[in-house]
């Protein structure tokens, strides 16, 4: 059976066999092989230059050529935004450096992040190591500033972005421009804008809080104090406009208005990112803080404009403190979670990093996600509206949960953190002496455990991670509460 099968097999490879060459024809081949080929290439190249380019021959050359093909393999194997593609510009004052570096300095790291701090003239005092390297601005006395109730230094922290874009620094995707008191929280900012394109035209940003703001300074614009990110493409054809549209615009109040203006001019529109915060309120953060939305938090701003973030602290050891979370699990930091207990009937909200309300009641997820109103607004003091909802503190204590700030936070190996967090009793309020709240009223601590937050969850649809509480009533002092992804179907509802 096997020869009857493999005979013709046999037959027709012999007829296929090659008939003997000798090298010397064999390499002929070859070279007129060659030639063939590179003169097809070369007519091609010749009609792809002529013909098939825009612009005329002159400047597409072969050199040209190169760089093109060069540019699209580089993007396509380009590392991901990190924070050397980022160049800070801040913008400050000679003058009042020395009170407000403290909150740069919380954030910036020499030698690591890039940028520097603009301000109006050489200071006489040696520059500390621990503040970002500055620049003196160019002179602007020659612009037009006609905003009765403003200041002319708005010009001046406007072309901070062109000023940073002439300096032709290497490597930077994006400009980031924030004042002299904006906190960034720069893992977050990189996990935001690396979200995007940097080689498309962006800018990112957030509103104002108040929405009276936001009326008279526009919701198309990016609050300057909360930080805005322009990407390089958009700064290379701001820059060309910019002083144009600062004469043009100068009725304006802000830097950021005037910024705004230009990029309006180009028709791009803002990006907004809620991580971003102004911070223009008056007040208690406390509720603004406690209900964060379901995005990185990016920056803080106006901390000297707003009470203590924790209670009985400095402003300044309140943001120290606020680090440590960050610092701990960076995309968790102030991310909300809550949860029943159905067995003792309470509710449990968090913001992680900073503090915990316990509810010896069941309130609505609708309820819990919304903002206690602890602050006004920013500029008529009044009790709204804000571009977010907010529900009132109750003044009967039996409506009010209990709170818990943060107490230390750490890694407990593996990628799981444990974040400890201790009732805060405010003297001048009394407790409410109903039945319900003698058990909750016990409990001193609560203790939160998580795993790392991976920062790759920022790029899927944001959903609030889900928690439960894992200790019954047998540790009356303490509630230990897993934060975790949820389940299929999880939801936060009432039974
Ligand atoms: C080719 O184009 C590049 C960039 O446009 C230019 O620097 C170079 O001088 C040109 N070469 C020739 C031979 O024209
Ligand atoms: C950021 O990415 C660039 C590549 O684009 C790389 O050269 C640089 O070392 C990276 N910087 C950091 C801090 O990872
Ligand atoms: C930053 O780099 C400079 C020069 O390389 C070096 O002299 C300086 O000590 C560095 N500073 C820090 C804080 O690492
Ligand atoms: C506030 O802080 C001071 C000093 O750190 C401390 O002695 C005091 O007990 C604190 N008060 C409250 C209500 O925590």
């Amino acid at each position: 059976m096997s020869s009857s099968v493999r005979d013709p097999l046999n037959k027709a490879w012999k007829t296929l066999r090659f008939p003997s060459i000798k090298p010397a024809e064999l390499l002929s081949l070859f070279l007129k092989a060659g030639l063939v080929i590179s003169t097809f290439f070369l007519i091609t190249l010749f009609f792809y230059l002529t013909l098939s380019y825009h612009q005329p021959l002159t400047h597409s050359n072969i050199t040209t050529f190169k760089y093109i093909l060069q540019k699209h393999k580089t993007i396509q194997k380009e590392e991901p935004t990190n924070i050397s593609h980022i160049l800070f510009g801040i913008g400050g004052s000679t003058a009042t450096w020395h009170t407000r570096r403290h909150y740069s300095e919380l954030w910036w790291r020499p030698n690591v992040t890039r940028g520097f701090v603009w301000l109006d003239k050489t200071p006489s005092e040696p520059w500390p190591e621990t503040s970002p390297p500055f620049r003196v601005s160019a002179d602007t006395s020659s612009f037009k500033y006609t905003c009765s109730y403003g200041s002319r230094s708005a010009i001046r922290i406007a072309r901070i972005v062109k000023e940073s874009f002439e300096l032709g620094l290497g490597d930077v995707r994006w400009f980031v421009m924030g004042d002299d008191d904006t906190v960034f929280f720069t893992d977050n900012l990189v996990t935001v804008l690396s979200k995007y394109d940097h080689n498309q035209m962006y800018y990112v940003g957030g509103n104002s809080e108040s929405v009276e703001q936001d009326v008279i300074h526009f919701y198309t614009m990016a609050y300057g104090g909360g930080g805005f990110a322009i990407s390089y493409p958009l700064a290379a054809e701001l820059v060309k406009i910019l002083d144009g549209c600062i004469d043009r615009y100068s009725q304006f109040y802000g830097s950021d208005q005037k910024i705004q203006s230009c990029i309006s001019e180009i028709g791009v529109q803002i990006t907004k990112e809620p991580g971003f915060h102004q911070v223009d309120i008056r007040g208690n953060p406390y509720g603004l803080l406690a209900t964060h939305p379901v995005a990185p938090l990016v920056s803080l701003h106006h901390l000297d404009y707003v009470g203590p973030i924790f209670p009985n602290m400095t402003q300044i050891d309140s943001v120290r403190k606020l680090i440590t979370s960050y610092k701990t699990d960076p995309g968790r930091t102030l991310q909300q979670s809550f949860c029943y207990d159905l067995e003792r009937n309470w509710a449990v909200s968090m913001a992680w990093g900073y503090s915990v309300e316990l509810y010896p009641f069941l309130p609505t997820a609708k309820e819990l996600e919304m903002a206690f109103r602890t602050f006004d607004t920013w500029r008529s003091g009044s009790d709204g509206p804000f571009t977010f909802n907010t529900r009132p503190v109750s003044s009967d204590p039996c409506k009010k949960p209990l709170v818990y700030f943060l107490d230390r936070v750490q890694n407990v190996g593996g990628d799981q953190t444990r974040s400890t967090y201790r009732r805060h009793v405010d003297a001048s309020v009394k407790e409410c002496e109903r039945a319900e709240y003698g058990r909750a009223l016990a409990v001193q601590y609560v203790d939160v455990s998580a795993s790392h937050f991976m920062q790759d969850l920022w790029k899927k649809a944001p959903r609030r991670q889900c928690c439960e509480v894992m200790n019954g009533a047998d540790d009356a002092n303490k509630v230990r509460v897993k934060i975790r992804g949820c389940h299929r179907f999880e939801s936060v509802s009432p039974p």
